[in-house]
C-alpha cells in the first residue's frame, strides 16, 4: 500500500491487542497493589545524562539503542530506553523521598531503544515495572520476583523459567572482573572486535556476548558466584530463602550479568521455551543499590523489574473476544438521521453500548454491518416510522420485529434480548 508507513520497529496496538497489553497491566497493577505498590508515571523523555549515568555508557542501551535529540532550547533529552533511573529520579524530585522507606511503586507505559526489529522486538516497547526503594533487605528481592512470577500465573503464561544468580558487589565484584580478564586474554586475537572493546571497556558484558568465538568461551568462564565475598553470599542465601517461602522455584545461572550497568547484588529474568536465549527474556531485574548515587543523589538501595509487555502478551492465552456492540441504531432513509441520533444517545444513556448509522448507505450494507459487528439488535427508523413516531426493532438471531414508540424503546430492547438469552 503506498503511503507514510510507520517507523520500522514500531507497532500499532490494534484493538484486540491493546485490550490484551491493558489487561495484563490492570491485573499487573492490581497484583502489585497488594502488596503494597502504587503506581507511578514518569516523562517519557529525560535528560539524556540520565541514563548515560544511570544505566551506564558501557552499555549497549545507551551506546547504540538511545533515541537522543537536543530540543529547541539546546537541551539533549532522551525517549526513555527503561524506567528504573525515572523512578529514581522522582523519587528524589518528589515528597515520595520523606515517606518511610521502602517506598513500593509500580509503573506502565512506552520504552524506546534503537535495537534490530524482530519477534517480540521493538523499537517502540512497553514494560510494566515495579520497583522498592530504600532498603536493601534480600527479602525484598524475593518479594519483587513473587509479584512477577505470579503475575504471569495470573495471565495464564506458562513455559517460563526463573533464571538467578548474584554479582556481588564493589567490593568483590573487581576480584571477579579480573578473573574474566585473565581468563579471556589468551583468546583476545580470535574474538570479535565488539568483544574486544566489551573486555576493554567493562569486562562483565562479555557475558551478554552473542558473537560465537566468545560464546563457546562462555561455559569454562569464570563464575560470579565463585567469587562472592561473605556479606553477598550471605545476602544471596537469604533472597533463596525468601524465594522458598513464596514457593517459587528458580534456576541458577552464573553467567547472567544483565545489560544495564546498575546492577549489584542479585539479577534475575524470566526466559519463556518459545523465546530463543537471553535476548528474548519475558523480563528481567535485579538490585541497584548504586544507582543512586551514580546519579548524584544520596545513596538509596533498590531492587525491581520490568517485563515486557509485547512479549507477555504473545506468550498469554487469548483474552475472551472483546464485548461487541449491542445494539445498533439504523436510519433506512437519510431524512431519518435526527430520530437515529436521538434514538442512539437515549440508549447510551441507558448504559447500552450503542453504534448509530445515520449516514447515506443503503439499508443493505447498513444490515450487513450490524451483522458482521455482532450487534443483538437492530433499531430501524424509515420514512414510515418517522410517520408514525415510532422505531421498528428487529433482533438479529431470528428475524423477530416489533414496533415501539420511542419512550417505550428501552423496555422493548430489554425484552428482546432477554428472550434471546
Ligand atoms: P531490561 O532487561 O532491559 O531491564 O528490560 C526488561 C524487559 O523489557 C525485557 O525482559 C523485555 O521483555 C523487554 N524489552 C527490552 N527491550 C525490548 C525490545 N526492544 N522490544 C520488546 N521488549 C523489550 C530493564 O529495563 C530494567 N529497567 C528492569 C529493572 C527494573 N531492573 C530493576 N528494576
Amino acid at each position: 500500500m503506498p503511503g507514510i508507513s510507520r517507523p520500522r520497529g514500531t507497532d500499532d496496538l490494534l484493538p484486540e491487542r491493546l485490550a490484551a497489553i491493558e489487561h495484563a497491566v490492570t491485573v499487573g497493577m492490581a497484583l502489585a497493589a497488594e502488596y503494597g505498590y502504587r503506581r507511578l508515571e514518569t516523562p517519557i523523555f529525560e535528560s539524556t545524562d540520565l541514563f548515560v549515568r544511570g544505566v551506564g555508557d558501557t552499555t549497549d542501551v545507551v551506546n547504540r539503542e538511545m533515541y537522543t535529540f537536543a530540543d529547541r532550547g539546546g537541551r539533549s533529552l532522551t525517549l526513555r530506553p527503561e524506567g528504573t533511573a525515572s523512578t529514581v529520579r522522582a523519587f528524589w524530585e518528589s515528597e515520595l523521598r520523606q515517606e518511610s522507606l521502602p517506598v513500593r511503586l509500580s509503573y506502565a507505559g512506552p520504552m524506546f531503544r534503537y535495537d534490530r526489529p524482530g519477534r517480540g522486538r521493538y523499537r517502540q516497547f512497553h514494560q510494566f515495572g515495579v520497583e522498592v526503594l530504600g532498603e536493601d533487605e534480600p527479602e525484598l528481592d524475593a518479594e519483587v520476583i513473587a509479584v512477577a512470577w505470579r503475575w504471569l500465573r495470573q495471565l495464564g503464561v506458562r513455559g517460563t523459567s526463573l533464571q538467578l544468580n548474584s554479582i556481588g558487589d564493589a567490593e568483590c565484584r573487581p576480584r571477579y572482573r579480573q578473573a574474566l580478564l585473565d581468563y579471556f586474554e589468551p583468546h583476545l586475537a580470535q574474538m570479535d572486535q565488539l568483544d574486544q572493546e566489551r573486555l576493554r571497556r567493562n569486562p562483565l558484558r562479555i557475558l551478554d556476548s552473542k558473537e560465537l568465538d566468545s560464546a563457546s568461551l562462555l561455559d569454562a568462564a569464570p563464575k560470579t558466584t565463585d567469587f562472592l565475598c561473605d556479606d553477598c553470599r550471605s545476602a544471596f542465601e537469604r533472597v533463596l530463602t525468601a524465594l522458598e517461602a513464596y514457593g517459587i522455584e528458580y534456576q541458577l545461572n552464573p553467567l547472567l550479568v544483565r545489560g544495564l550497568d546498575y546492577y549489584a547484588r542479585t539479577t534475575f529474568e524470566v526466559w519463556h521455551e518459545d523465546l530463543k536465549g537471553a535476548q528474548n527474556s519475558l523480563f528481567g531485574g535485579g538490585r541497584y543499590d548504586g544507582l543512586s548515587q551514580l546519579l548524584g543523589y544520596p545513596a538509596c538501595p533498590g531492587v525491581g523489574f520490568a517485563a515486557g509487555l509485547e512479549r507477555v502478551v504473545l506468550l498469554s492465552p487469548p483474552l475472551q473476544a472483546q464485548p461487541k456492540p449491542k445494539v445498533w441504531v439504523i436510519a433506512a432513509q437519510p431524512m431519518a438521521a435526527k430520530v437515529v441520533i436521538e434514538t442512539a444517545e437515549l440508549l447510551r444513556r441507558g448504559g447500552r453500548r450503542v453504534v448509530a448509522d445515520p449516514g447515506r448507505r443503503s439499508l443493505k450494507a447498513k444490515m450487513r454491518s450490524a451483522e458482521r459487528a455482532g450487534a443483538d439488535l437492530v433499531a430501524l427508523v424509515g420514512e414510515d416510522e418517522l410517520a408514525r413516531g415510532i422505531v421498528a426493532v428487529r433482533r438479529l438471531c431470528d428475524g423477530t420485529q416489533v414496533e415501539s414508540a420511542l419512550d417505550g424503546i428501552e423496555s422493548t430492547l430489554a425484552s428482546l434480548l432477554t428472550v434471546s438469552q
